[in-house]
């Protein structure tokens, strides 16, 4: 199973103080290093967190599976096509949403949905459609002409511990049914160090994406090391 992080927030950090620091490209340098297949940046259209520059960095210089989670919109797929990653991943997007909320509604897309996908795939880029464990939906997804779906597992990461266990077998007969309409299975949103277990015990899902946990945590993994180096910075200064 490959693990792709998600570094769109270490944009967000960014953002908030207008600089150039945290800077995403040199996380997913990071996140290779430490072990990461790859790595997941959502342009969204609003540009709050990735910006086309981002992107364009990590898909010059980070040696990486870059998957480019996007819309399908004209302005997504036009830049797609000019990057061409390795892999994209299709979300719905919402403007006034904090994070992507949903699946794609795959069987209510209009047309544009299936021209992107075209377009893309007929590169050699490996589209995902990012769907809730639905018969229906998985099946347009194969339709569609689509190589991959991505689950949705937010419903089962922030679900109460006690109802976890059926929503995860709920993905794995999503898993099952993907796989056996030849599409390949990934999985993300919400997940932890609590959450990830029973979806990575899940043989079908080849991916995780994983992101605001992972660069959340890292505040307090990584907060105690960099006080440490700056006390010692201070106390080298003062002799
Ligand atoms: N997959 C998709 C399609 C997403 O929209 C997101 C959130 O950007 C993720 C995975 C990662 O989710 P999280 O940041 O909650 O780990």
């Amino acid at each position: 199973m490959r693990l792709s992080v998600n570094v769109d927030h270490v944009a967000t950090l960014r953002n908030a103080r207008g600089g150039t620091f945290p800077c995403p490209v040199e996380a997913a340098r990071v996140a290779m290093a430490a072990g990461a297949d790859g790595v997941t940046m959502h342009l969204r259209e609003d540009r709050r967190h990735i910006r086309d520059r981002d992107l364009e960095r990590v898909a010059a210089e980070v040696e990486t599976r870059l998957n480019f989670e996007m819309a399908a919109t004209e302005e997504m797929v036009a830049l797609c096509e000019r990057l061409r990653p390795p892999a994209c991943c299709i979300v719905p997007e919402k403007r006034e949403e904090l994070t992507t909320e949903g699946g794609l509604d795959a069987i209510k897309a209009g047309p544009f949905l299936a021209e992107a996908i075209k377009r893309l795939s007929g590169l050699g880029i490996e589209v995902s459609l990012f769907v809730e464990p639905d018969a229906l939906q998985i099946a347009r997804a194969a339709e569609l002409g689509a190589q991959a779906i991505e689950l949705h597992t937010g419903t089962y990461a922030e679900a109460a511990p006690e109802a976890r266990a059926a929503l995860a077998a709920k993905h794995a007969e999503a898993a099952r049914h993907a796989k056996s309409l030849g599409l390949q299975c990934h999985a993300g949103h919400g997940l932890s160090y609590d959450t990830i277990t029973p979806i990575a015990a899940i043989p079908e899902i080849s991916e995780v994406s994983i992101g605001h946990f992972l660069i959340s945590t890292s505040v307090f993994e990584g907060l105690a090391p960099a006080i440490g180096r700056m006390r010692g910075l201070i106390a080298a200064a003062r002799g």
